[in-house]
């Protein structure tokens, strides 16, 4: 046994986007074109693990993905990994094997490649000892996969689109105890836009878009305001506006791109008429979508059954796989019967 072998395993949650990250100016070095902000579930069993190793052994890079060696590695695992070598003077003639694991399936509605590029990015910043480890780390996430950046991170995350680009954690998800997220898989198949084109078509050919980028500062720091004094009425409204006119922007693009379905305007409209059943106007549920048709809906503890229960009631047939999300980090994710 070749006992030169150096080993790292490192974990990550995906991310949901409250302001949505949408555009590159720099395509190589995927640099945004606005600002974001995001939350990193915590969750106990939705992570990606990465392990990686080297040793003087190793003849090439290898990559297993859930235990299966891949016959080669993605172009942006490959430019993750040039951007190590170029940093890591001990790496220049050294290989590495990446296994990369998820404890959730990729059917979930939730992109893997978030938490997966971040526990890469983190797991090779350790392996080879990288200086300046968390810009680092943040870095090699971001090349792999935009978002993944935000992944790098716990709790509420803004990824700026100024200076080195970075990311930072503005509060931990403690911070707002009786926040749900429950989640509707209305549709488990792949985006039919990869995001990576879709964006390149937006800025192309979108006049809104840049109507989008001149606003989304200000609604950012409207946001965190209001998660900082825990104000969900206001959170509700901007995240939901914002989710809606990411949607605008995409249906701006030609030919347009189009993530909802049917059923995510049903339930859209089914968010709106519930909140209004607040004897107090106060808000109960908010929606955002991502790239994709499955809805995310944040609530507060106190609405969530009474939310699920008019889920079940009206979407009889979706699959087993609304989940909720508790915000504790001892927090199981239960799959409900609809
Ligand atoms: O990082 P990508 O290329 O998967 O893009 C993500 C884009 C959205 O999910 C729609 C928004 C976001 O900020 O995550």
């Amino acid at each position: 046994t070749d006992t030169s072998v150096r080993s790292v395993t490192c974990q990550a949650s995906p991310n949901i986007a409250l302001i949505k990250y949408w555009g590159k100016r720099n395509e190589e070095l995927i640099l945004p074109d606005n600002d974001s902000l995001s939350i990193t579930l915590d969750l106990t069993d939705m992570h990606s693990y990465t392990t990686v190793s080297t040793s003087p052994s190793m003849a090439c890079d290898t990559f297993y993905f859930e235990g299966v060696l891949q016959t080669k590695l993605s172009s942006r695992m490959q430019k993750v990994l040039g951007e190590v070598r170029r940093r890591a003077k001990d790496m220049q003639n050294q290989f590495v094997e990446i296994r990369s694991q998820n404890t959730f399936p990729a059917s979930s509605g939730l992109a893997s490649s978030a938490s997966a590029y971040a526990s890469l990015a983190i797991a090779l910043t350790k392996l080879f000892n990288l200086d300046n480890p968390d810009a680092t780390a943040a870095y090699l996430a971001r090349i792999g996969s935009g978002s993944a950046i935000r992944s790098v991170y716990g709790g509420f995350v803004r990824w700026s689109s100024e200076g080195e680009c970075l990311s930072s954690c503005l509060f931990p998800m403690e911070h707002w105890p009786d926040l749900r997220l429950i989640i509707l898989i209305f549709n488990p198949s792949k985006k039919p836009v990869s995001s990576t084109d879709a964006m390149q078509r937006t800025r192309e050919t979108s006049t809104l878009f840049s109507a989008r980028l001149a606003t989304v500062n200000d609604k950012i720091e409207k946001l965190i305001e209001a998660i900082r004094i825990k104000d969900f009425n206001t959170f509700a409204k901007i995240v939901m506006m914002d989710s809606s006119q990411f949607h605008a922007v995409c249906m701006d693009t030609y030919p347009p791109v189009i993530y909802l379905n049917e059923q995510s305007k049903h339930l859209i409209d089914l968010v709106h008429a519930y909140n209004k059943t607040d004897e107090n106007g106060a808000m109960k549920v908010a929606y955002t979508f991502d790239a994709g048709p499955n809805p995310f809906c944040f609530i507060r503890e106190e609405h969530t059954e009474e939310f699920l229960r008019l889920l079940k009631y009206i979407y009889p047939t979706v699959d087993n796989n609304v989940h909720k999300h508790v915000a504790n980090s001892d927090a199981k994710l239960p799959s409900i019967n609809v």
